[in-house]
């Protein structure tokens, strides 16, 4: 072991820190309510004293983590951050992701540094098309799924009707482990499956505070509640049928996801949501690098970049490097070596980060989040590392769907705009894509969602003092290609090939069927899908 300073945690403490961690993200189709569980997460973890201290639309308090106007003025949240708190002795730390489907790539980013997932599913809706694509995502990274039933309190589907829904269309065995008592709509509590106990809920004040809980035997559920108590043990029952029973292995194999039912607005259910985590999620364990060899949670420190944000605050303005540790231990000050340069980074400014409230990290473990300040070397998908050498997996760009061509306003300020250009970038604000042809002058910015030109644009602006103009370009579609193909690309009409900062070639078509052409009249050419996950 070469982290032997004195003070340092020895490896025994280090792997009883990394079990005692959860490291997750809340995901969701937009409006299902991740905010609001945001929030009913940190007031049970009694971080904050009344629900809307975080986030909150509406009329509830302003949001603490709509940093940027842009956020505010849309009452969108963007930015990402970490929450981080303990619960029954277990450190939770929870990634918030953006609640935008433009910002996806973002949400799939956190995805890379969570070890767990707890997917918002609307009773009403059933699964929407970002509920789907997020499942196919954390599918293709082992991600487990804990899936949460939410606004059962008004009026929806089916609970029977939800699992077949989520087995038919996700191919996961849902497995519920609680039940819930009454009708989406007149929700009175749930049914602990494994316990035979009724949790019943009471409401508090607009779901501001903490909501009553109390636990009945069957025999006290029964009396109470009468049928609707019944009804939920008859439900039960068929679910034991058809063995749809938790099975520990089966949910770490990605093959069952948990389910529990809850009205995060009521804050019901919230409570046994984090009981859930802090019994079955998994701990951080050992990471695979790119060779898939795991680097033991006790080894030398190690991490890589998730995500790199800059601009949030006019009281902070730098940039922040967000690393999730994957061994060892962090201790603010340390020197570590960046895996892609081989040059050393200092990490004397290491913080942690939710909505404005930044707080010093002295230490953190594997599981942890740090907001890394002023990194401004750093980039997505980056590995930092302590004595033996670490690289992890890298972190997949998607494929652009939105191509703009930006260019400076004002020609005097062309030094300002390459920097800004430059950070957006590294950021992976949006992805900047150049050629001899357009030259410097005017890149070409593509983006999954068109939102991401907006941030692009008022960053550009406000932050590095570049005003600029953006003109959209008639394509919808990138294809990976290979430098052979150029030429005989650069003869069709309606597509353009490109360079990307990472080396890859993006060969633009306007939309499929033009691609399609391509390829019947040059079966040989290279053009390749660019990988989502
Ligand atoms: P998101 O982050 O996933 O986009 O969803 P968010 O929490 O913002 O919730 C979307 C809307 O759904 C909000 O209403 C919120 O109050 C409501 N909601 C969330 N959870 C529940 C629940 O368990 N039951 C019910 N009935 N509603 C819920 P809004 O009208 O858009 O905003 P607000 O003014 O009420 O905050």
């Amino acid at each position: 072991m070469a982290v032997t300073s004195a003070g340092t945690p020895n490896p025994a403490t280090i792997r009883r820190e990394a079990a005692r961690r959860r490291t997750f993200a809340v995901i969701s189709h937009p409006d299902a309510g991740k905010s609001t569980l945001t929030e009913a997460l940190a007031l049970h973890a009694r971080v904050i004293g009344q629900a809307g201290a975080t986030h909150g639309k509406g009329g509830r308090r302003a949001t603490v983590s709509d940093w940027m106007k842009m956020e505010q003025d849309r009452g969108i949240s963007i930015s990402s951050a970490a929450l981080q708190f303990e619960y029954r002795d277990t450190v939770i730390n929870l990634l918030d992701t953006p609640g935008h489907a433009d910002f996806s790539e973002d949400t799939y980013r956190v995805l890379s540094a969570v070890d767990c997932a707890v997917m918002l599913v609307d009773a009403a809706k059933g699964l929407e098309v970002q509920t789907m694509k997020l499942f196919e995502v954390c599918r293709h990274r082992n991600i487990p799924i804990i899936t949460v039933i939410n606004k059962w309190d008004r009026p929806g589907l089916d609970a029977l009707a939800l699992m077949d829904e989520v087995f038919e269309r996700t191919g996961l065995t849902p497995t519920p482990l609680t039940w819930p008592v009454g009708q989406s709509g007149d929700f009175r509590g749930v049914l602990d499956r494994a316990g035979g106990t009724f949790t019943r809920f009471t409401r508090t004040d607009g779901g501001a505070t903490i909501a009553g809980e109390e636990t009945l035997d069957a025999a006290a559920a029964e009396a109470a509640e009468g049928e609707a108590f019944t009804n939920a043990v008859e439900e039960s029952e068929l679910l034991d049928l058809e063995d749809q029973n938790h099975d520990q292995e089966a949910f770490l194999a990605g093959r069952t996801t948990p389910v529990m039912f809850a009205s995060a607005v009521l804050n019901f259910g919230v409570h046994k949501l984090l009981d859930t985590l802090v019994d079955i999620a998994p701990a951080a364990e050992a990471r695979p690098d790119r060779d898939g060899e795991p680097r033991p949670v006790d080894a030398p420190f190690s991490g890589f970049v998730f995500k790199v944000q800059a601009g949030m605050d006019t009281n902070h303005r730098d940039r922040l490097a967000y690393i999730r540790v994957c061994s060892g231990v962090f201790e603010r000050g340390m020197v570590v070596t960046h895996a892609s340069t081989g040059k050393p980074f200092a990490t004397k400014y290491a913080q942690q980060v939710f909505g404005r409230d930044r707080e010093v990290v002295d230490e953190a473990f594997p599981g942890d989040v740090v907001g890394l300040v002023n990194a401004s070397a750093l980039r997505v998908g980056d590995s930092l590392y302590l004595d033996k050498k670490v690289v992890f997996p890298e972190i997949p760009t998607f494929s652009p769907e939105h191509f703009m061509v930006i260019r400076a306003k004002d020609s005097s300020k062309y030094k300002q705009f390459r920097r800004g250009i430059q950070q957006l970038d590294h950021e992976g604000v949006v992805q900047v894509l150049r050629s001899d042809l357009r030259g410097d002058q005017a890149p070409v910015v593509g983006a999954v969602g068109p939102m991401q030109f907006e941030v692009a644009e008022d960053r550009m602006v406000n932050e590095f003092n570049a005003p600029c103009t953006l003109e959209r370009l008639n394509y919808s579609l990138a294809r990976r290609t290979t430098l052979e193909c150029v030429s005989t690309l650069a003869r069709e009409r309606s597509v353009e090939v490109l360079s990307r900062s990472d080396g890859e070639l993006l060969a633009l078509f306007s939309d499929r069927w033009r691609l399609a052409g391509v390829e019947r009249e040059h079966p040989d050419l290279v053009l390749e899908p660019l990988v989502v996950s």
